[in-house]
């Protein structure tokens, strides 16, 4: 979070850009597992709340420096770092390589955070989300400030198809 946009972002998308539903992802493809532990092992990976609370066991994931976002004044876990604002996760960012700053959701950081960001990977799956999806990110696709870099090829899992993209914050 410094003047310029410089951390990245990961996600998880159906057709139509919804990321989960009742606090759950939508899709658990274990190739984009293992995209997503490769990504942000060792490095510092920035969540909401409930985000952490959908993780296994409501746990930091390992061997990653674990930052979460609540109002919560009291708030405490085990392996966590809580920032109360954006202004003191921008504090606290200071301290990191913005190259190793990862935003993994869910809804809401992704959409206070993607101003601050200029490169997002994303896991995106031809399927549409299933009814009652409830959390979405926004469309890159129509977001005319970003653009695809890479596109992989086409991977399938569980009878559903999915490619990992690149999309890249476009320089004026
Ligand atoms: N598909 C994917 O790749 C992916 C990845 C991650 C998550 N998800 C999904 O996204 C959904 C969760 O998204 P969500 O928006 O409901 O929750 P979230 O963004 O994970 O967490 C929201 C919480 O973050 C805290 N927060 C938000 N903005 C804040 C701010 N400015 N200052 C301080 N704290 C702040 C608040 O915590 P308090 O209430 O404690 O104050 C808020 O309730 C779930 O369905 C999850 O499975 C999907």
């Amino acid at each position: 979070m410094r003047t310029e946009p410089d951390m990245k972002l990961i996600v998880n998308v159906s057709k139509e850009w919804a990321i989960g539903k009742g606090n759950e992802l939508l899709f658990h493809f274990s190739k984009d597992m293992k995209f997503f532990k490769d990504h942000t092992t060792g490095n510092v990976i920035v969540m909401g709340r409930k985000t952490l609370d959908s993780l296994p066991g409501g746990r930091a994931l390992p061997n990653r420096t674990n930052i979460v976002l609540t109002k919560n004044a009291g708030f405490e876990r085990s392996g966590v770092t809580v920032c109360h604002s954006a202004d003191e996760l921008k504090d606290v960012l200071k301290g990191y390589d913005s190259d190793s700053v990862y935003v993994i959701g869910g809804e809401s950081i992704y959409k206070l955070l993607l101003p601050y960001c200029d490169t997002a990977y994303v896991t995106k799956t031809d399927a549409p989300a299933p009814d009652g999806a409830d959390a979405f990110m926004t469309d890159l696709d129509s977001d005319t400030d970003w653009e695809i870099l890479e596109c992989s090829e086409e991977f399938t899992e569980k009878g559903l198809s999915f490619k990992f993209l690149t999309y890249k914050r476009k320089t004026s």
